[in-house]
């Protein structure tokens, strides 16, 4: 783990699997203090549906900040008014965006503010109530898709099933460059998600104590879906 974490992080746990396994993806923890304060206003369940809204998006972006640092740069020489100089671009893939439907869909406004021609892929999936196992219902996908470096976006990690399965249907299509973005998770779902997909990067603004007996995050913010469209 390369941050500090935060909250109810087990950082013991974490760090430890990073050092016995390098072979696991890494588990960065945003503890930026704007990331942390904005996410304690949408945990709050007094937050609505507007600022709900607003603050996921706000998340989003900084969250992108911090997902694009290590993104590889080239050389270029251009002329400013003043005089020639080398300066730097992005190199490397171009980004897609991949938000999970629906509470993902909150989080591209923020990604896309900063990465503006980041294609966006759409991948649907919804927890099944009884078995709690994610059931896709939609898919689609920019043409270049396996050429690109891919964020998908989703703000909860609970079981980890549905990031598991969007990473699974991307990497059917030759996705191999796949970096997952969430906001709120908890131990059993970055387990999972290491166990599935070792060569994915998770990058969290918290990751809290436990799931309760439904497979809420708690303490979790709720369902993320329902308070982001005003569903429940
Ligand atoms: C929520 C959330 C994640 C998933 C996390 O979606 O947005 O996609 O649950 O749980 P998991 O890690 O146990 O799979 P939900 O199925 O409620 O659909 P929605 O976003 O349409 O409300
Ligand atoms: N999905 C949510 O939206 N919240 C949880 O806590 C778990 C799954």
């Amino acid at each position: 783990m390369r941050r500090g974490a935060a909250n109810a992080c087990p950082a013991a746990f974490l760090c430890k699997r990073d050092e016995e396994d390098t072979q696991m993806g890494k588990v960065v923890v945003v503890d930026h203090p704007l990331v942390q304060h904005k996410l304690s206003l949408m945990r709050d369940k007094r937050c609505g549906t507007k600022d709900f809204r607003q603050l996921l998006e706000e998340i989003g972006m900084l969250m992108a900040y911090e997902v694009t640092r290590e993104l590889p740069l080239r050389e270029i020489e251009i002329e400013t008014p003043v005089a020639k100089c080398k300066t730097h671009v992005l190199a490397g893939k171009k980004l897609g965006v991949v938000p999970i439907l629906r509470a993902g869909l909150g989080m591209v406004n923020g990604v896309t503010n900063l990465v503006p021609a980041a294609k966006v892929g759409h991948i649907g999936l919804y927890r099944d109530p009884e078995t709690h196992l994610p059931v896709e219902y939609y898919c689609k996908l920019p043409p270049d898709v396996n050429e690109r470096e891919l964020l998908v976006l989703d703000p909860m990690l609970a079981t980890g099933g549905s990031s598991i399965a969007a990473i699974d249907i991307l990497k059917k299509h030759g996705c191999n460059s796949i970096k997952l973005v969430c906001l709120v998770g908890c131990p059993e779902g970055v387990e999972a998600l290491q166990k599935a997909h070792p060569d994915v990067d998770l990058y969290i603004a918290a990751i809290d104590d436990h799931l309760n007996e439904h497979k809420y995050i708690v303490p979790g913010l709720g369902d993320a879906g329902d308070r982001l469209f005003g569903t429940k």
